[in-house]
Protein backbone atom coordinates (compact mmCIF):
# COMPACT_ATOMS: atom_id res chain seq x y z
CA UNK A 1 0.00 0.00 0.00
CA UNK A 2 1.36 3.56 -0.85
CA UNK A 3 2.48 5.63 2.14
CA UNK A 4 0.81 9.42 2.62
CA UNK A 5 3.33 11.61 0.83
CA UNK A 6 4.84 14.67 3.06
CA UNK A 7 5.98 17.86 1.01
CA UNK A 8 9.86 18.94 1.00
CA UNK A 9 9.82 22.44 1.04
CA UNK A 10 13.40 24.04 0.70
CA UNK A 11 13.84 27.37 1.74
CA UNK A 12 17.86 27.15 1.60
CA UNK A 13 17.70 29.79 -0.95
CA UNK A 14 15.79 32.03 1.06
CA UNK A 15 16.33 31.01 5.04
CA UNK A 16 19.26 29.63 4.32
CA UNK A 17 20.85 32.70 2.97
CA UNK A 18 19.83 34.71 5.69
CA UNK A 19 22.42 33.13 7.89
CA UNK A 20 25.08 36.04 8.31
CA UNK A 21 27.86 35.38 5.35
CA UNK A 22 25.55 32.77 3.13
CA UNK A 23 24.82 35.46 0.73
CA UNK A 24 25.05 33.55 -2.65
CA UNK A 25 25.14 34.92 -6.22
CA UNK A 26 22.14 33.93 -9.18
CA UNK A 27 24.74 31.93 -10.63
CA UNK A 28 25.04 29.90 -7.51
CA UNK A 29 21.69 30.05 -6.33
CA UNK A 30 20.69 28.87 -10.19
CA UNK A 31 22.94 25.88 -9.66
CA UNK A 32 21.33 24.91 -5.86
CA UNK A 33 17.92 25.00 -7.47
CA UNK A 34 18.46 22.76 -10.40
CA UNK A 35 20.02 20.32 -7.94
CA UNK A 36 17.18 20.30 -5.75
CA UNK A 37 14.78 19.84 -8.74
CA UNK A 38 17.14 16.86 -9.59
CA UNK A 39 16.62 15.70 -6.26
CA UNK A 40 13.14 16.02 -6.25
CA UNK A 41 12.27 18.74 -3.91
CA UNK A 42 8.74 20.08 -4.23
CA UNK A 43 8.72 23.27 -3.33
CA UNK A 44 11.82 25.58 -3.64
CA UNK A 45 11.84 28.90 -1.97
CA UNK A 46 13.67 30.63 -4.19
CA UNK A 47 14.37 33.80 -2.44
CA UNK A 48 12.79 37.57 -1.18
CA UNK A 49 12.15 39.54 -4.35
CA UNK A 50 11.01 42.20 -3.05
CA UNK A 51 14.12 42.83 -1.39
CA UNK A 52 16.21 44.15 -3.42
CA UNK A 53 16.66 43.50 -6.92
CA UNK A 54 19.54 41.33 -7.45
CA UNK A 55 16.67 38.88 -5.20
CA UNK A 56 14.19 39.56 -8.13
CA UNK A 57 16.58 38.26 -10.62
CA UNK A 58 17.12 35.47 -9.08
CA UNK A 59 13.90 34.18 -8.66
CA UNK A 60 12.83 35.09 -11.98
CA UNK A 61 16.14 33.17 -13.42
CA UNK A 62 15.02 30.64 -11.02
CA UNK A 63 11.55 30.43 -11.80
CA UNK A 64 12.03 30.53 -15.78
CA UNK A 65 14.53 27.48 -15.60
CA UNK A 66 13.27 25.31 -13.04
CA UNK A 67 10.38 22.91 -14.24
CA UNK A 68 9.66 19.97 -11.66
CA UNK A 69 9.30 22.32 -8.67
CA UNK A 70 6.97 24.43 -7.60
CA UNK A 71 8.63 28.02 -7.19
CA UNK A 72 7.86 30.13 -4.52
CA UNK A 73 9.07 33.64 -3.67
CA UNK A 74 8.53 35.27 0.41
CA UNK A 75 6.57 38.45 0.28
CA UNK A 76 5.55 40.50 3.60
CA UNK A 77 1.66 41.58 3.74
CA UNK A 78 2.46 44.38 1.80
CA UNK A 79 0.75 45.69 -1.68
CA UNK A 80 4.21 46.33 -3.20
CA UNK A 81 5.87 43.10 -1.99
CA UNK A 82 3.04 40.72 -2.78
CA UNK A 83 2.89 42.41 -6.88
CA UNK A 84 6.67 42.23 -6.89
CA UNK A 85 7.08 38.69 -5.73
CA UNK A 86 4.25 37.15 -8.31
CA UNK A 87 6.03 39.03 -10.99
CA UNK A 88 9.36 37.32 -10.25
CA UNK A 89 7.36 33.61 -9.72
CA UNK A 90 5.02 34.24 -13.24
CA UNK A 91 7.35 32.51 -15.59
CA UNK A 92 7.16 29.42 -13.10
CA UNK A 93 5.58 26.40 -14.69
CA UNK A 94 4.08 25.69 -10.98
CA UNK A 95 4.30 29.77 -9.00
CA UNK A 96 3.95 30.21 -5.38
CA UNK A 97 3.42 32.89 -3.53
CA UNK A 98 4.41 32.56 1.01
CA UNK A 99 3.26 35.40 2.40
CA UNK A 100 3.30 36.37 6.58
CA UNK A 101 2.17 38.97 9.36
CA UNK A 102 3.15 38.42 13.13
CA UNK A 103 0.14 37.03 15.19
CA UNK A 104 2.06 37.11 18.39
CA UNK A 105 1.37 40.15 21.23
CA UNK A 106 5.35 40.75 21.67
CA UNK A 107 5.46 41.11 17.63
CA UNK A 108 2.19 42.46 16.89
CA UNK A 109 2.82 45.03 19.83
CA UNK A 110 6.28 46.52 19.18
CA UNK A 111 7.43 45.38 15.72
CA UNK A 112 4.24 45.63 13.73
CA UNK A 113 2.38 48.10 15.91
CA UNK A 114 -0.99 46.88 15.20
CA UNK A 115 -4.07 45.89 17.03
CA UNK A 116 -6.01 42.30 16.29
CA UNK A 117 -8.31 43.83 14.24
CA UNK A 118 -5.63 45.57 12.16
CA UNK A 119 -3.42 42.29 11.64
CA UNK A 120 -6.55 40.58 10.68
CA UNK A 121 -7.44 42.82 8.45
CA UNK A 122 -4.32 42.80 6.75
CA UNK A 123 -4.05 39.09 6.03
CA UNK A 124 -7.84 39.44 4.06
CA UNK A 125 -6.15 41.50 1.66
CA UNK A 126 -2.49 39.94 1.81
CA UNK A 127 -3.71 36.68 1.10
CA UNK A 128 -6.62 37.07 -1.39
CA UNK A 129 -4.02 39.35 -3.46
CA UNK A 130 -1.37 36.95 -3.86
CA UNK A 131 -3.99 34.39 -4.66
CA UNK A 132 -5.56 36.75 -7.26
CA UNK A 133 -1.63 36.09 -9.13
CA UNK A 134 -1.28 32.26 -8.47
CA UNK A 135 -2.83 29.05 -7.67
CA UNK A 136 -0.45 28.28 -5.01
CA UNK A 137 -0.31 30.92 -1.39
CA UNK A 138 1.27 29.49 1.57
CA UNK A 139 0.58 31.83 4.51
CA UNK A 140 2.42 32.26 8.25
CA UNK A 141 1.35 33.29 11.24
CA UNK A 142 4.97 34.51 11.89
CA UNK A 143 6.16 33.70 15.27
CA UNK A 144 3.10 31.64 15.48
CA UNK A 145 4.43 29.10 18.81
CA UNK A 146 4.08 32.49 20.93
CA UNK A 147 1.07 33.54 19.59
CA UNK A 148 -2.21 33.40 21.94
CA UNK A 149 -3.89 30.02 20.10
CA UNK A 150 -7.61 31.86 19.98
CA UNK A 151 -6.57 34.42 17.88
CA UNK A 152 -3.82 32.38 15.84
CA UNK A 153 -6.77 30.11 15.31
CA UNK A 154 -9.08 33.05 13.90
CA UNK A 155 -6.30 34.43 11.61
CA UNK A 156 -5.68 30.61 10.12
CA UNK A 157 -9.72 30.49 9.51
CA UNK A 158 -9.57 33.98 7.65
CA UNK A 159 -6.41 33.15 5.65
CA UNK A 160 -7.97 29.64 4.14
CA UNK A 161 -10.98 31.88 3.54
CA UNK A 162 -8.94 34.70 1.46
CA UNK A 163 -7.39 31.71 -0.54
CA UNK A 164 -4.66 30.41 1.55
CA UNK A 165 -4.17 26.47 0.28
CA UNK A 166 -1.12 25.96 2.62
CA UNK A 167 -0.91 27.21 6.21
CA UNK A 168 2.57 26.98 7.82
CA UNK A 169 2.97 27.41 11.48
CA UNK A 170 6.43 28.84 12.06
CA UNK A 171 8.62 28.67 15.18
CA UNK A 172 10.42 31.79 14.27
CA UNK A 173 12.52 31.80 17.48
CA UNK A 174 13.18 27.91 17.48
CA UNK A 175 10.99 28.39 21.16
CA UNK A 176 8.68 25.40 20.85
CA UNK A 177 9.54 21.39 21.83
CA UNK A 178 8.42 18.55 20.11
CA UNK A 179 5.13 17.83 22.39
CA UNK A 180 3.95 21.26 22.74
CA UNK A 181 3.99 21.93 18.70
CA UNK A 182 2.20 18.42 18.55
CA UNK A 183 -0.42 20.00 21.02
CA UNK A 184 -0.20 23.07 18.65
CA UNK A 185 -0.59 21.18 15.11
CA UNK A 186 -3.13 19.09 16.85
CA UNK A 187 -5.39 21.97 18.72
CA UNK A 188 -5.25 23.69 14.40
CA UNK A 189 -6.97 20.77 13.37
CA UNK A 190 -9.16 20.68 15.59
CA UNK A 191 -10.05 24.21 16.53
CA UNK A 192 -9.58 26.20 12.78
CA UNK A 193 -12.78 24.94 10.88
CA UNK A 194 -11.98 25.21 7.26
CA UNK A 195 -8.50 23.49 8.19
CA UNK A 196 -9.26 20.42 5.89
CA UNK A 197 -9.23 23.10 2.65
CA UNK A 198 -5.41 23.92 3.45
CA UNK A 199 -2.01 21.10 4.23
CA UNK A 200 -0.55 22.32 7.30
CA UNK A 201 2.87 22.96 7.37
CA UNK A 202 5.96 23.42 9.49
CA UNK A 203 9.20 25.64 9.53
CA UNK A 204 11.19 25.42 12.72
CA UNK A 205 13.90 27.07 13.76
CA UNK A 206 17.29 25.18 15.92
CA UNK A 207 17.62 27.63 18.48
CA UNK A 208 17.22 24.99 20.98
CA UNK A 209 18.91 22.26 18.59
CA UNK A 210 15.10 20.71 18.55
CA UNK A 211 14.34 22.00 14.69
CA UNK A 212 14.01 18.34 13.65
CA UNK A 213 12.52 16.92 16.41
CA UNK A 214 9.63 19.90 16.31
CA UNK A 215 9.30 19.33 12.38
CA UNK A 216 8.53 15.48 12.86
CA UNK A 217 6.28 15.83 15.94
CA UNK A 218 4.18 18.64 13.96
CA UNK A 219 4.01 15.40 10.95
CA UNK A 220 2.96 13.12 13.13
CA UNK A 221 0.35 15.40 14.49
CA UNK A 222 -0.95 15.56 10.63
CA UNK A 223 1.24 18.52 8.95
CA UNK A 224 2.31 17.38 5.09
CA UNK A 225 4.44 20.20 4.46
CA UNK A 226 8.03 20.37 5.75
CA UNK A 227 9.73 23.91 5.43
CA UNK A 228 13.59 23.05 5.83
CA UNK A 229 17.38 23.66 4.33
CA UNK A 230 19.98 21.84 4.17
CA UNK A 231 22.90 21.27 5.79
CA UNK A 232 20.29 22.98 8.33
CA UNK A 233 21.37 26.62 7.40
CA UNK A 234 19.64 29.47 8.29
CA UNK A 235 18.77 32.52 10.25
CA UNK A 236 20.89 32.18 13.49
CA UNK A 237 21.14 28.45 14.82
CA UNK A 238 19.52 27.97 11.46
CA UNK A 239 16.16 25.73 10.24
CA UNK A 240 15.33 21.78 10.58
CA UNK A 241 17.84 19.96 8.17
CA UNK A 242 16.25 18.23 4.87
CA UNK A 243 18.76 15.51 4.99
CA UNK A 244 18.22 14.57 8.46
CA UNK A 245 13.95 15.16 7.70
CA UNK A 246 14.52 12.77 4.57
CA UNK A 247 16.51 10.27 6.46
CA UNK A 248 14.30 10.11 9.71
CA UNK A 249 11.20 9.73 7.34
CA UNK A 250 12.79 7.06 5.35
CA UNK A 251 14.47 5.06 7.83
CA UNK A 252 11.74 5.34 9.96
CA UNK A 253 8.92 4.51 7.64
CA UNK A 254 7.55 1.54 9.74
CA UNK A 255 7.11 4.50 12.18
CA UNK A 256 6.11 7.33 10.78
CA UNK A 257 4.33 5.51 8.03
CA UNK A 258 4.78 7.78 5.64
CA UNK A 259 7.33 8.97 2.46
CA UNK A 260 8.71 11.95 0.59
CA UNK A 261 9.68 12.23 -3.31
CA UNK A 262 13.60 13.05 -2.32
CA UNK A 263 16.13 10.90 -4.37
CA UNK A 264 18.10 10.78 -0.82
CA UNK A 265 21.11 9.74 -3.29
CA UNK A 266 21.55 13.07 -3.76
CA UNK A 267 21.74 14.09 -0.10
CA UNK A 268 25.71 14.18 0.19
CA UNK A 269 26.18 16.06 -3.26
CA UNK A 270 23.90 18.88 -2.59
CA UNK A 271 24.68 18.94 1.09
CA UNK A 272 28.85 19.83 -0.18
CA UNK A 273 27.36 21.95 -2.74
CA UNK A 274 25.88 23.99 -0.36
CA UNK A 275 28.82 24.26 2.31
CA UNK A 276 31.27 25.21 -0.75
CA UNK A 277 29.34 27.95 -2.14
CA UNK A 278 28.58 29.52 1.41
CA UNK A 279 31.84 28.87 3.07
CA UNK A 280 29.88 26.46 5.80
CA UNK A 281 31.68 23.49 6.41
CA UNK A 282 29.62 20.97 7.64
CA UNK A 283 30.31 19.79 11.35
CA UNK A 284 32.43 16.31 11.17
CA UNK A 285 29.53 14.64 13.95
CA UNK A 286 26.83 16.12 11.90
CA UNK A 287 23.88 13.93 11.67
CA UNK A 288 24.15 12.02 7.62
CA UNK A 289 26.12 14.76 6.17
CA UNK A 290 29.04 14.65 8.44
CA UNK A 291 32.22 13.35 7.73
CA UNK A 292 32.33 11.13 10.50
CA UNK A 293 28.25 9.95 10.06
CA UNK A 294 29.04 6.76 8.28
CA UNK A 295 32.57 6.41 9.88
CA UNK A 296 33.15 3.08 12.18
CA UNK A 297 36.43 3.61 14.94
CA UNK A 298 36.06 1.81 17.74
CA UNK A 299 37.45 -2.13 17.39
CA UNK A 300 34.06 -3.56 18.79
CA UNK A 301 31.75 -1.40 16.37
CA UNK A 302 34.49 -2.45 13.58
CA UNK A 303 33.72 -5.84 14.62
CA UNK A 304 30.00 -6.04 14.55
CA UNK A 305 29.75 -4.03 10.93
CA UNK A 306 32.74 -6.88 9.50
CA UNK A 307 30.36 -9.50 10.53
CA UNK A 308 26.82 -7.76 9.77
CA UNK A 309 27.10 -4.36 8.73
CA UNK A 310 23.13 -3.81 10.33
CA UNK A 311 24.59 -4.04 13.64
CA UNK A 312 26.18 -0.41 13.79
CA UNK A 313 24.65 1.17 10.64
CA UNK A 314 20.98 1.94 10.47
CA UNK A 315 21.36 3.46 6.80
CA UNK A 316 24.06 2.50 4.38
CA UNK A 317 26.37 5.64 2.79
CA UNK A 318 25.12 4.75 -0.38
CA UNK A 319 21.28 5.70 0.85
CA UNK A 320 22.98 9.02 1.24
CA UNK A 321 25.39 8.92 -1.99
CA UNK A 322 27.84 8.18 -0.34
CA UNK A 323 29.53 5.05 -2.75
CA UNK A 324 33.78 4.74 -2.64
CA UNK A 325 34.90 6.74 -5.07
CA UNK A 326 36.03 4.72 -7.88
CA UNK A 327 39.09 5.94 -9.54
CA UNK A 328 37.67 7.36 -12.66
CA UNK A 329 40.01 9.45 -15.38
CA UNK A 330 43.54 10.14 -15.40
CA UNK A 331 45.42 12.71 -17.56
CA UNK A 332 45.06 10.98 -21.15
CA UNK A 333 41.13 10.68 -21.12
CA UNK A 334 39.64 12.15 -23.82
CA UNK A 335 36.58 14.89 -24.21
CA UNK A 336 34.54 11.82 -24.90
CA UNK A 337 35.50 9.72 -21.34
CA UNK A 338 34.89 13.26 -19.51
CA UNK A 339 31.39 14.10 -20.77
CA UNK A 340 30.69 10.45 -20.58
CA UNK A 341 31.60 10.55 -16.60
CA UNK A 342 30.09 13.96 -16.20
CA UNK A 343 26.99 12.29 -17.63
CA UNK A 344 26.89 9.67 -14.66
CA UNK A 345 27.41 11.94 -11.88
CA UNK A 346 24.37 14.01 -13.34
CA UNK A 347 25.45 16.95 -15.36
CA UNK A 348 24.16 18.32 -18.73
CA UNK A 349 26.79 21.03 -19.83
CA UNK A 350 26.31 23.14 -22.84
CA UNK A 351 29.31 22.46 -25.41
CA UNK A 352 30.87 26.31 -23.98
CA UNK A 353 30.66 24.72 -20.50
CA UNK A 354 31.67 21.65 -21.36
CA UNK A 355 35.25 22.72 -22.88
CA UNK A 356 35.55 25.24 -19.92
CA UNK A 357 35.66 22.31 -17.80
CA UNK A 358 37.24 19.71 -19.84
CA UNK A 359 40.34 22.61 -19.65
CA UNK A 360 40.31 22.64 -16.24
CA UNK A 361 39.97 18.97 -16.01
CA UNK A 362 43.52 18.37 -17.95
CA UNK A 363 45.41 21.38 -16.06
CA UNK A 364 44.23 19.64 -12.85
CA UNK A 365 44.96 15.99 -14.72
CA UNK A 366 48.59 17.24 -15.35
CA UNK A 367 49.07 17.68 -11.14
CA UNK A 368 47.54 15.50 -10.12
CA UNK A 369 47.48 11.34 -11.33
CA UNK A 370 43.96 9.95 -9.69
CA UNK A 371 41.46 12.12 -11.26
CA UNK A 372 38.35 11.12 -8.41
CA UNK A 373 34.36 11.99 -8.77
CA UNK A 374 35.08 14.61 -5.82
CA UNK A 375 37.52 16.59 -8.33
CA UNK A 376 35.16 16.78 -10.89
CA UNK A 377 32.16 17.57 -8.72
CA UNK A 378 34.33 20.51 -7.68
CA UNK A 379 35.98 21.74 -10.75
CA UNK A 380 32.55 21.92 -12.82
CA UNK A 381 30.64 23.30 -10.04
CA UNK A 382 33.14 25.61 -9.77
CA UNK A 383 33.21 26.79 -13.55
CA UNK A 384 28.99 27.22 -13.39
CA UNK A 385 29.87 29.09 -10.58
CA UNK A 386 32.14 31.52 -11.55
CA UNK A 387 31.37 31.64 -15.66
CA UNK A 388 30.11 35.18 -15.35
CA UNK A 389 33.23 36.20 -12.64
CA UNK A 390 35.18 39.74 -13.16
CA UNK A 391 38.47 38.65 -12.31
CA UNK A 392 40.67 34.95 -12.54
CA UNK A 393 43.70 34.15 -11.62
CA UNK A 394 46.11 33.97 -14.25
CA UNK A 395 49.70 33.20 -12.63
CA UNK A 396 51.11 33.23 -8.83
CA UNK A 397 54.54 33.28 -8.50
CA UNK A 398 55.05 32.99 -4.41
CA UNK A 399 59.02 32.69 -2.13
CA UNK A 400 58.76 32.47 1.12
CA UNK A 401 60.81 30.66 3.99
CA UNK A 402 61.48 30.96 7.60
CA UNK A 403 64.23 33.23 7.60
CA UNK A 404 62.90 35.48 5.13
CA UNK A 405 60.16 37.50 3.59
CA UNK A 406 57.51 36.22 1.96
CA UNK A 407 56.74 37.38 -1.63
CA UNK A 408 53.81 37.27 -3.83
CA UNK A 409 54.17 38.30 -8.00
CA UNK A 410 50.61 38.04 -9.26
CA UNK A 411 48.18 38.53 -12.59
CA UNK A 412 44.76 38.62 -12.31
CA UNK A 413 42.43 38.90 -15.27
CA UNK A 414 39.94 41.78 -15.18
CA UNK A 415 37.36 41.32 -18.05
CA UNK A 416 39.64 41.77 -20.94
CA UNK A 417 42.29 43.25 -19.51
CA UNK A 418 45.39 41.78 -17.20
CA UNK A 419 46.92 43.25 -14.44
CA UNK A 420 50.00 42.35 -12.34
CA UNK A 421 51.64 43.42 -9.18
CA UNK A 422 53.90 42.57 -6.15
CA UNK A 423 53.88 42.55 -2.65
CA UNK A 424 56.73 41.71 0.52
CA UNK A 425 54.95 40.34 3.66
CA UNK A 426 56.73 39.95 6.80
CA UNK A 427 53.26 38.01 7.63
CA UNK A 428 53.64 34.66 5.21
CA UNK A 429 52.79 34.22 2.03
CA UNK A 430 49.08 34.43 2.48
CA UNK A 431 49.15 37.84 3.58
CA UNK A 432 51.64 38.94 0.58
CA UNK A 433 48.99 37.43 -2.09
CA UNK A 434 45.50 38.95 -0.21
CA UNK A 435 47.96 42.30 -0.03
CA UNK A 436 48.86 41.92 -3.81
CA UNK A 437 45.08 41.43 -4.62
CA UNK A 438 44.12 44.00 -2.84
CA UNK A 439 46.51 46.41 -4.71
CA UNK A 440 44.85 45.34 -7.65
CA UNK A 441 41.41 45.22 -6.69
CA UNK A 442 41.24 48.01 -3.78
CA UNK A 443 38.51 47.41 -1.09
CA UNK A 444 37.48 48.04 2.40
CA UNK A 445 36.43 44.73 3.33
CA UNK A 446 38.02 42.90 6.73
CA UNK A 447 39.01 39.26 6.12
CA UNK A 448 36.55 37.29 8.96
CA UNK A 449 37.57 33.97 8.14
CA UNK A 450 40.19 31.69 6.06
CA UNK A 451 40.02 28.30 6.16
CA UNK A 452 41.57 25.63 4.17
CA UNK A 453 40.09 21.63 4.04
CA UNK A 454 41.35 18.77 1.41
CA UNK A 455 38.60 17.74 -1.54
CA UNK A 456 39.96 14.23 -1.53
CA UNK A 457 42.97 12.05 0.47
CA UNK A 458 46.41 12.20 -0.28
CA UNK A 459 49.20 14.76 -0.26
CA UNK A 460 48.53 15.63 -3.90
CA UNK A 461 44.63 16.53 -3.63
CA UNK A 462 43.00 19.51 -3.91
CA UNK A 463 42.60 21.88 -1.24
CA UNK A 464 39.70 23.96 -1.44
CA UNK A 465 40.18 27.48 0.92
CA UNK A 466 37.02 29.62 2.16
CA UNK A 467 37.34 33.46 2.31
CA UNK A 468 35.17 35.45 4.10
CA UNK A 469 34.84 39.23 4.08
CA UNK A 470 32.90 41.49 5.63
CA UNK A 471 32.14 45.16 4.15
CA UNK A 472 29.43 48.10 5.28
CA UNK A 473 28.09 45.01 7.57
CA UNK A 474 27.52 42.42 4.64
CA UNK A 475 28.95 39.42 5.01
CA UNK A 476 30.34 37.63 1.59
CA UNK A 477 32.03 33.74 1.48
CA UNK A 478 33.83 32.19 -1.58
CA UNK A 479 35.74 29.39 -2.14
CA UNK A 480 38.43 28.42 -4.56
CA UNK A 481 40.28 24.69 -5.22
CA UNK A 482 43.89 23.98 -6.66
CA UNK A 483 46.24 21.68 -5.75
CA UNK A 484 48.56 24.43 -4.42
CA UNK A 485 47.28 25.54 -1.40
CA UNK A 486 48.56 29.01 -1.84
CA UNK A 487 46.89 29.32 -5.59
CA UNK A 488 43.33 28.05 -3.86
CA UNK A 489 43.66 31.09 -1.48
CA UNK A 490 44.19 33.78 -4.21
CA UNK A 491 41.16 31.86 -5.96
CA UNK A 492 38.98 32.44 -3.22
CA UNK A 493 39.81 35.87 -2.03
CA UNK A 494 39.35 37.15 -5.92
CA UNK A 495 36.06 35.34 -5.67
CA UNK A 496 34.74 37.01 -2.90
CA UNK A 497 35.54 40.20 -4.03
CA UNK A 498 34.13 39.68 -7.17
CA UNK A 499 30.76 38.28 -5.38
CA UNK A 500 31.43 41.56 -2.95
CA UNK A 501 31.19 43.90 -5.93
CA UNK A 502 28.80 42.63 -7.55
O1 LIG B 1 10.96 31.96 10.74
C1 LIG B 1 9.98 32.49 10.21
O2 LIG B 1 8.98 32.85 10.85
C2 LIG B 1 10.04 32.75 8.77
C3 LIG B 1 8.75 33.15 8.13
C4 LIG B 1 8.95 34.17 7.10
C5 LIG B 1 8.06 31.93 7.61
O3 LIG B 1 11.05 32.52 8.16
ZN1 LIG C 1 12.43 31.21 9.32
Amino acid sequence: MSKEKVIIFDTTLRDGEQAPGATMNIEEKLLIAKTLEKMGVDVIEAGFPAASNGDFEAVNRIAKTIKNSVICGLARAKKSDIERTAESVKPAAKPRIHTFLATSPIHMQYKLKMDKAQVLQAITESVSLARSFVPEVDWSPEDATRSKRDFLFRAIELAIKSGANTINIPDTVGYTTPEEYFDLISAIKNNVSNIDKAIISTHCHNDLGLAVANSLAAMRAGARQIECTINGIGERAGNAALEEIVMAIKTRSDFYGVETDIDSTMISRISKLVSSITGFHVQYNKAIVGANAFAHESGIHQDGILKNRETYEIMTPESVGLEKSSLVLGKLSGRAAFKDRLKEIGYELNEEMLSESFKKFKELADKKKEILDEDIVSLVDDSIVHQKSRYSLTSLEVSCGTNQEASANIKIKIDNDEAETSFLSKDGPVDAIFNAIKKIIPHNANLELYQVQAVTDGTDAQATVVVRLKQNNRIFSANGADTNVLAASAIAYINCLDKLQN
